[in-house]
């Protein structure tokens, strides 16, 4: 059976007093008995990463990175290399998030080599996809997340059995407006029909295809029923510990 992962991506918020606050609050208030095969996330900023991961170590929190650089090492000043990420115990990294795509002009070429990077350091990827407002309007949303699963050409089956899809939606992001449990249920069915045409019917359904844009504890229980919607990605709900607790439960029921 494929796995259910729930991923909080914090984006740039919290600092490090306001981090350690959630994860204390999350772990004295989170009763839920989490089934085996649901892992939750949370992905920080870079420079919480190494006291977040310290402070949910030997618990059922773990923590992902955001982004990692497309180069291995050297001289390239700013950016965070898969290999630093996998010292201090970060083993699994978003990568291609729309704000990526959208604010640093990442494309196909940088992500695939961002991919090879986070595999090579031994880490997992979620490769986000999604399509914006205008390829949806006019009914173009299954050719925008095709082209965008083209980099996963790059990669053989092995690599392949590494990687969780997360589908975006970009107008869904952070809009207050989610896909609704039939549009990211028809999503999910294609990107999964997509990588058994790419690699097998096999692989295909092992990979966890996880929803996200505007997930809320309401909207999720409906969303997470479909039956190739794996988990989430969450942003905005994930700002609080309460609400991603509410999240969590909606992905064990
Ligand atoms: P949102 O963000 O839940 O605030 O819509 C989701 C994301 O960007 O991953």
């Amino acid at each position: 059976m494929r796995r259910k992962l729930l991923v909080g991506n914090w984006k740039m918020n919290k600092n490090r007093s306001e981090a350690l606050d959630f994860i204390q609050h999350f772990l004295n208030h989170n009763k839920i008995q989490q089934p085996g095969d649901l892992e939750v996330f949370i992905a920080p900023a870079y420079p919480l990463l190494e006291s977040t991961y310290r402070a949910t170590e030997h618990t059922a929190l773990e923590v992902a990175a955001q982004d990692v650089s497309a180069h291995e090492s050297g001289a390239y000043t700013g950016e965070v290399s898969a290999d630093m990420l996998y010292s201090i115990g970060v083993k699994t990294v978003i990568i291609g998030h729309s704000e990526r795509r959208r604010h640093f002009g990442e494309r196909g070429p940088t992500l695939t080599q961002k991919i090879q990077r986070a595999l090579r350091a031994r880490m997992e990827v979620i490769y986000c996809v999604g399509e914006d407002a205008e390829a949806r309007r006019k009914r173009r949303q299954f050719e925008a997340i095709e082209g965008q699963l083209d980099v996963l050409d790059d990669l053989d089956a092995d690599d392949m059995g590494c990687i969780s899809i997360a589908y975006e939606p970009v107008w869904a992001i952070g809009s207050g407006q989610s896909a609704t449990p039939i549009q990211a249920q028809a999503m999910h069915r294609y990107i999964r029909d997509s990588i058994t045409d790419r690699f097998s019917a096999e692989l295909a359904s092992f990979t966890s295809i996880l929803y996200g844009g505007s997930l809320t504890p309401e909207n999720a229980t409906e969303i997470f029923a479909q039956p190739d919607v794996d988990g989430g990605l969450v942003g905005k709900a994930a700002l609080n510990a309460d609400r991603f607790i509410g999240l969590i439960k909606a992905l064990s029921s």
